[in-house]
Order: C-alpha cells, then structure tokens, then sequence
C-alpha cells in the first residue's frame, strides 16, 4: 500500500473526493495516510478528523520564507514516509527541496485547462475570474505533476465543461469541481499507486488498458 499524503488549506472538497473514493475501493493500491494543512483551521482539517486520518497542521504564516516553509514541510513528508504527495487546494508554492526530493511523485489538481489560467498568481477563485473575463466558451480542470515551476509539471488528466452564459465565478468553480476535479483527482490518484502513469521525455503517458 502506498501512503498518500494529502496537502491542503482551506475548504478540502477535493481531499473529501479522496476519501469517499477511497473508501469506495476505488483508489487501489493506496491509502491516505496523513493530511498536512498550511492553514489552522482550516475546514479540511475537520474532514479528516471526521474519516479518522491523522492530521499535521504547519501554517505558512510561521515561517519567514517560502524555503524555510518548504523545508519544514520536507521534514515532514519524510516522517510520514509519503510515496504519493496530492496538492488539493494547497495554496502555496512549493520551493524546489521538496520538488526535487519527490520527482513525479507530486500530484496537483489546477482548475483550468492549463496552459491556460495558470502560473503565479492563477489559484481558486481567481482562475475561474480571469477564464470569464477573457470569455472563454469551455474551461476545465488540470491534473498535473508538480515541478520546479508553477503548473508547468507533466498533464496526467484534463476534463472539460462548458462555460454557459450567465455564469458566475463561483457557479463555473463548482460546476468545474463536480464533474471534472472530484472525479479525475481520485483517478489520478489510483493510476499513479497502480503504476499506470509512465513518464517519457517529460511527458505523462496514462495505461488505460491496466
Ligand atoms: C479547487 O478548485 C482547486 O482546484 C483549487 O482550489 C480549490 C480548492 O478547493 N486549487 C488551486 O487553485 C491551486 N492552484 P478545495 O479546498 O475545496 O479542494
């Protein structure tokens, strides 16, 4: 079994797919075994209190910089001895001591169709703003590696809905999160402790036949 280790900071739908997928048998091979939060209190804490997961909460306020914080975080991981690290609504950057120690071993779910809406300053309720803003008639969410730069790792999975008129932010965030971030981020998650993820010359090739 490899441990999951879920890292989020606020409202933890996304680990909430995660753990209903899991105890629904469908993330084979693996199991969430620990959820680090950068915010206190922050609503996913509770989720995984609730689903009986042991929880870290390392808040980014309490470090000076982003390598200090990543440090910490490192440390951490390697306590928990995490095979497969999950970005759900983790709102920090990463610096490069954890992606380097863990490559193609961190999963992130963005919810755009990258490379669009994407990059620094691209994160929760701001993509969905800037995808209405330009006026785009279909938008999605991204399942991706994480690497040294921000949402530039390799594509493991995209889904796509339609932008409708009329929408808000905050209806296309959701209608985003139901019907593309719920179900391809516990996907992902399986692929990836099934071995069914190959990388080659950098990008991610899935085995949909396994
Ligand atoms: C999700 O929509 C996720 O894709 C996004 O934040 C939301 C978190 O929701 N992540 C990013 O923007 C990361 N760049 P959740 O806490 O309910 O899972």
């Amino acid at each position: 079994m490899k441990n999951i280790v879920v890292l989020v900071s606020g409202g933890g739908t996304n680990l909430q797919a995660l753990i209903d997928a899991e105890k629904r048998g469908e993330i084979k091979g693996g199991k969430i075994s620990c959820v680090i939060s950068s915010k206190e209190g922050a609503y996913a804490l509770e989720r995984a209190a609730n689903a009986g997961i042991p929880s870290v909460t390392l808040p980014r306020k309490n470090y000076a910089d982003s390598k200090a914080y990543s440090e910490a975080i490192l440390a951490e991981l390697k306590k928990q001895r995490a095979d497969l690290i999950i970005l759900a609504g983790f709102m920090t950057i990463l610096d490069k001591c954890v992606t380097e120690a863990y490559p193609y071993q961190i999963i992130n779910v963005h919810p755009a169709l990258i490379p669009s809406f994407c990059g620094e300053g691209y994160y929760g309720i701001k993509v969905h703003e800037k995808a209405l803003e330009y006026g785009v008639k279909v938008s999605g969410a991204t399942i991706h590696f994480v690497n040294e730069q921000a949402d530039a790792g390799a594509i493991i999975l995209q889904g796509t809905v339609a932008v409708e008129n009329g929408d808000t932010p905050e209806i296309l965030q959701r209608r985003i999160m139901e019907n593309v971030e719920w179900k391809l981020l516990p996907k992902a998650a399986s692929l990836f402790c099934e071995g069914r993820i190959t990388i080659k010359d950098g990008k991610a090739y899935v085995d949909y036949e396994g």
